[in-house]
């Protein structure tokens, strides 16, 4: 234990531990290891956010995919999703509402959908930006070529989320159909970067096949992009998926994983996120108290929310934008934090 806690301090003091650190580390933390990582994660989280929780507002607006994953609900080869796409004056309303709650980031979240080209795509973005000049937008689009994520860079999109979903190539392999890479993903992380997206990574928590020592690439992979946001969550089965009967991950190993990112890069944007809250009642409470300092409520209509089902059970698919607005403010002033209205930039 006393090793466990040398490592902690550590990762600390350098930002930086070798493979055998981090393997060593995962596996032998326990309960008061966790406490002595979470008293550190939350003085950094302190340090520079204060009690502060951000708040981006998740606008579903496709869950048509060309993509494949294994582990995820709205794959092209779920037949059994209802499909759905929102029209550019969905997605405005969908920003009309949230603005008036208080939002002042919109994600924009959808399966790889062709529908929505290029000259889509930046129209929406650059409406969007025109209309609300003091926002944030942030796109989750999945993989794109290089020009295009300039172009709707120009267009106005400010922030960019694209999990890694695992940093061991093997493991890759494992979550994902052929014709997906993890040197593409990474091609496309390092190019949003390079473009001036404040950038977001991530991945699930007990993926199926995943170990400590993919655990520690993820995290080494993390410290050598230096992404501006980071979001993991627990994975959870989808009933019509090949991973349906798999275990899902823990909340437990979720919490502790978001104290070591905290305090290896203390300044990031770490979503509690929706995953989190639908494997425990508490789960985004939880998840501030580890690190946390963002949660995305969805905006979208509730008509739709149901139909992007990336996991089974997954929480607020029934409530209102301004339902889930109110009840995460309450919630945050329960655990002494207060939800804020701002773009909640990267601290500089
Ligand atoms: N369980 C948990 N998270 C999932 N995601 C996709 N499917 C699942 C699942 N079954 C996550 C992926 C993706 C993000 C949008 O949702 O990490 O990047
Ligand atoms: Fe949606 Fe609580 S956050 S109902």
């Amino acid at each position: 234990m006393e090793q466990t806690k040398a490592l902690i301090d550590k990762l600390e003091a350098v930002s930086h531990l070798a493979e055998e650190e981090w393997i060593s580390l995962i596996e032998n933390r326990d309960s008061e290891t966790a406490e002595y990582l979470f008293a550190k994660s939350q003085k950094w989280r302190q340090k520079y956010y204060g009690n502060k929780v951000y708040t981006r507002g998740l606008i579903e607006f496709t869950n048509y995919c060309r993509n494949d994953c294994y582990y995820c609900g709205i794959r092209r080869s779920n037949r059994k999703a209802q499909r759905y796409r929102l029209t550019k004056e969905e997605i405005m309303e969908c920003c009309r509402i949230g603005y008036g709650l208080g939002f002042r980031t919109f994600v924009l979240q959808g399966g790889e959908d062709g529908f929505f080209s290029q000259e889509v795509l930046e129209d929406i973005v650059r409406t969007i930006r025109k209309e609300y000049q003091d926002c944030a937008i942030t796109l989750s689009i999945g993989e794109r070529s290089y020009e295009s994520y300039e172009r709707l860079f120009q267009a106005g999109a400010d922030r960019y989320l694209l999990r890694h979903e695992t940093a061991e190539e093997a493991h890759y392999k494992k979550l994902h159909p052929a014709e997906l890479s993890l040197e593409n993903r990474k091609r496309c992380l390092y190019g949003l970067k390079k473009i001036g997206y404040q950038t977001g990574t991530g991945f699930m928590v007990g993926s199926p096949g995943q170990t400590p020592k993919q655990l520690a690439k993820d995290m080494m992979f993390i410290r050598e992009l230096e992404p501006h946001m980071v979001g993991i969550g627990p994975f959870i089965p989808h009933h019509e998926t090949p991973f349906a009967k798999e275990e899902g991950g823990t909340l437990e190993l979720t919490l502790f994983l978001i104290g070591l990112l905290r305090v290896m890069l203390p300044k990031l944007l770490l979503p509690a996120t929706t995953a989190l809250g639908t494997i425990h009642p508490l789960g985004r409470e939880k998840g501030i108290q580890a690190g946390a300092n963002v949660v995305m409520p969805n905006l979208s209509p509730t008509s739709v929310r149901k139909k992007y089902e990336l996991y089974d059970n997954k929480i607020c698919t029934g409530d209102e934008a301004a339902e889930c607005r109110n009840c995460l403010g309450r919630r945050m002033e329960n655990i002494g934090c207060e939800l804020v209205t701002d773009r909640g930039d990267f601290a500089v």
